[in-house]
């Protein structure tokens, strides 16, 4: 678990303000849940899922009810919904930290963020291409060209479980050819083994059968619209026969949105697909949904690597510099920051040229300067820090508008 600290920080809440300007755009609607459910809400991810079984944060509280950090936003938005029963669609966006106990590495947190959308009660596949269209344009925003867009269908649920018995035959007939941890992996869930990297590995994965030959003409004909949708938007893809996602919950349609410049490992930035039995799951009326979520640590990684999205300026506009006793600093100070504009100040009666240096190394585009004889004539001395240190005197009742002008004529120029 990690600090954030400036100006990373203010990197992340970018992040968040563009993804949140992406999708209200098309209607989407926050839900802020909390961090901590009733761990039945999670056990619906799946027994067989490591996010489940090993990497959960679960305690007994004080009340005695086993409780959970959420490991993901998906099983809480779908219990949030089974609660509060809004109208279908129902359209929802979130943010915010997620808890699993992996083993941490470059891309891999105990604690990670997370952008989100889920939309649930529309078996629509227009719904699939919103979504996954979504994710792909808030990644163009970013500046990311890297990105890989992986889809594949997992099928009805009878696709399913006939491909995952086929998968299981096919694999037990070639166990002692399998890595141990895959042997293991079979074990649990044989979707799973698709996912191993290990070399010793490949051969058998590359002879598998193949989750298409198993899919009915409705689940067929709903991934062709997908692909087609996504065809017709302009928006690359690759259909990934293998890809099985990490949740048991996925039915149907499934994505991941892949970074370019990371280790094979760690390069999945966001994924999601279809979970059409999960409200059920959690007690709810039958109700589809599908959504994705992006990880912001590790996308963040990967606009470092691909240099964009940058943190934003970190300077201020304006610094006070009061030779008198700071009363002047006080009032100037109140004043601008509440007209909105990004003021500064120096402590501890420091020396004029003491302030003038922490002007400077503010990066503040103005100083103001004002002391004993500026405030009897009332007048502050208004310095343009980078204009060869060209000075103004401006009558105290006019320095808030014509700072204000400065500065927009200044934003205006760049
Ligand atoms: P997920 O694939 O488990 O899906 O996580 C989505 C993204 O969260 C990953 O692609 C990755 O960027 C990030 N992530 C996951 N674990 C870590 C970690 N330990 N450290 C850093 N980043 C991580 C879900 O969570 C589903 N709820 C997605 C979804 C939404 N499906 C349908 N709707």
């Amino acid at each position: 678990m990690r600090d954030i600290t400036a100006p990373e920080s203010a990197r992340w809440r970018r992040f968040v303000d563009v993804f949140e300007r992406t999708v209200s755009a098309a209607g989407y609607e926050l839900v802020i849940p909390p961090l901590l459910e009733d761990i039945g809400v999670f056990t619906r991810l799946g027994e067989a899922t490591d996010v489940v079984t090993k990497e959960m944060y679960d305690f007994v509280d004080k009340g005695e009810r086993h409780v959970a950090l959420r490991p993901e936003q998906t099983a809480s938005i779908c219990r949030s919904f089974v609660e509060h029963r809004p109208t279908t669609p129902f359209k929802a966006w979130y943010s915010g930290p997620n808890f699993r106990y992996e083993k941490p590495q470059r891309g891999r947190y105990r604690q990670f963020d997370q952008v989100g959308i889920e939309v649930l009660g529309s078996l629509d596949p227009y719904v699939d291409i919103e979504v996954i269209h979504l994710g792909w344009i808030f990644f163009k925003k970013l500046g990311l060209q890297q990105i890989e867009l992986a889809v594949n269908s997992l099928g009805e649920p009878e696709n399913r479980t006939a491909y995952v018995a086929a998968l299981k035959s096919y694999f037990n007939d070639r166990l002692a050819d399998l890595s141990p941890e895959s042997q293991q992996t079979l074990e649990k869930n044989p979707l799973r083994v698709l996912d191993s990297k290990r070399p010793q590995d490949s051969d058998v994965i590359a002879g598998a059968p193949m989750i298409n030959s198993f899919w009915s003409a409705e689940a067929a004909a709903h991934f062709d619209t997908v692909c087609n949708g996504l065809t017709s938007l302009g928006v690359p893809f690759s259909i990934d026969l293998k890809l099985v996602r990490g949740l048991d919950y996925y039915r149907g349609t499934t994505f991941e949105f892949r970074g370019g410049t990371l280790d094979s490992a760690q390069n999945a930035l966001g994924g999601g697909g279809r979970y059409d039995g999960l409200v059920a799951d959690l007690g709810g009326p039958d109700t589809p949904g599908v959504g994705f979520a992006i990880g912001l640590d590790r996308t963040l990684l990967a606009c470092d690597d691909e240099g964009t999205f940058p943190s934003p300026p970190d300077a201020a506009d304006v610094f006070v510099v009061d030779v008198g006793d700071g009363i002047d600093a006080l009032l100037i100070c109140a004043e601008l920051r509440a007209a909105g504009i990004r003021t500064e100040r120096s402590w501890d009666n420091r020396s004029m040229k003491a302030q003038m240096k922490a002007a400077n190394r503010s990066g503040a585009r103005f100083a103001v300067l004002i002391g004993e004889d500026e405030r009897l004539a009332g007048i502050a001395l208004l310095r343009d820090l980078r204009s060869d240190a060209e000075q103004v005197s401006v009558a105290r009742t006019e320095l808030q508008a014509t700072l204000i002008s400065r500065l927009s004529s200044l934003q205006g120029a760049e």
